[in-house]
């Protein structure tokens, strides 16, 4: 048997990069899907992808009447869900906080939390009685800039440090009903992962990086070798999405790729 056979699966932002791979991980063990996005084409192409079988919606995260339509069109569809998928998420840029203009340090600090964190806030609060009732499960998205420096500037990396802190917390305030996880991932090598409007970085994409350039960066701090696409993160999120999760709430997977065991002290091989 698949492991999400008989579940209903929502990802939110699952319109590229991580969510995409995972809704399509989720797809091939069994999984009922909804897919949310924010952006038009991108739920255009998740329709001509998937087919009408996958329920494609538009909508954005962070505004409730959004989520409340996606909530009845997910009940009238499917009658219940089993488990939410938060993969949203946008970037900082990268920009240290020397580098950022004081004036505007708050709307970067908004733009950011609003989506990372304020969006994970709302999905959560608008699923869960829904994930009660199907003794469900959560798993959000943070990242190893929760844990190491210099996966993002500050602002990026403290939103993806409250979301490890949110896993927590949720755990807790939703028990014993629904098990809430978080997965850790590293690098993504199909990301469309966006900058911040705040600072003019709203054009600047991860995937603007030369492929070349970022395998280089990559090996030279991963232990593992192979750049991982988003697919390759779907095994731990429908683990943690399903019924066969029975041992795990309030922890985050860290996926890394050994990059938090990086050579530190031994000089490089020659
Ligand atoms: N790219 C990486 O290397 C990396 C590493 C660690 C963690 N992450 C995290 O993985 C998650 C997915 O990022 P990705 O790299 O796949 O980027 P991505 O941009 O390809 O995917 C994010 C998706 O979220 C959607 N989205 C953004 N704001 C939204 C909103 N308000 N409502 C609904 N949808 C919204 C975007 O349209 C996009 O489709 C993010 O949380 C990111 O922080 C990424």
């Amino acid at each position: 048997m698949k492991m999400l056979q008989d579940h209903v699966v929502l990802v939110t932002g699952g319109g590229s990069g991580l969510g995409r791979g995972v809704a399509r991980y989720c797809a091939q063990q069994g999984a009922s899907l909804a897919i949310v996005d924010n952006a038009p084409e991108k739920v255009s192409a998740l329709r001509q992808e998937f087919g009408a079988g996958v329920l494609a919606l538009q909508g954005d995260v962070t505004r409730v009447a959004d989520l409340q339509a996606c909530r009845s069109a997910i009940q009238q569809r499917f009658g219940r869900l089993d488990a939410l998928i938060g993969a949203q998420g946008i970037f900082d840029g990268n920009v240290a906080l020397l580098d950022t203009p004081p004036d505007r340090i708050d709307a970067l600090f908004d733009e950011i939390f609003h989506v990372n964190v304020k969006g994970y806030l709302h999905s959560v609060r608008m699923f869960a009685d829904l994930l009660q009732q199907s003794g469900g499960a959560i798993v959000l998205t943070t990242s190893t800039a929760a844990y190491a420096a210099d996966g993002g500037g500050s602002a990026y990396t403290a939103s993806k440090g409250a979301i490890r802190s949110l896993v927590g917390q949720l755990a807790f305030e939703l028990a014993p009903r629904v098990r809430v996880n978080g997965v850790a991932p590293a690098a993504i090598g199909n990301s469309q992962l966006r900058g911040p409007e705040t600072l003019g970085l709203r054009e600047r994409k991860q995937s603007d990086i030369p492929r070349d350039a970022f395998l280089e960066l990559f090996r030279s701090v991963s232990l593992l070798q192979d750049l991982p696409v988003a697919e390759d993160y779907g095994p731990l999120y429908a683990f943690l999405a399903s019924r066969s999760n029975k041992v795990m709430t309030g922890q985050t997977l860290v996926a890394d790729q050994g990059l938090l065991n990086r050579r530190v002290l031994s000089a490089p091989a020659s």
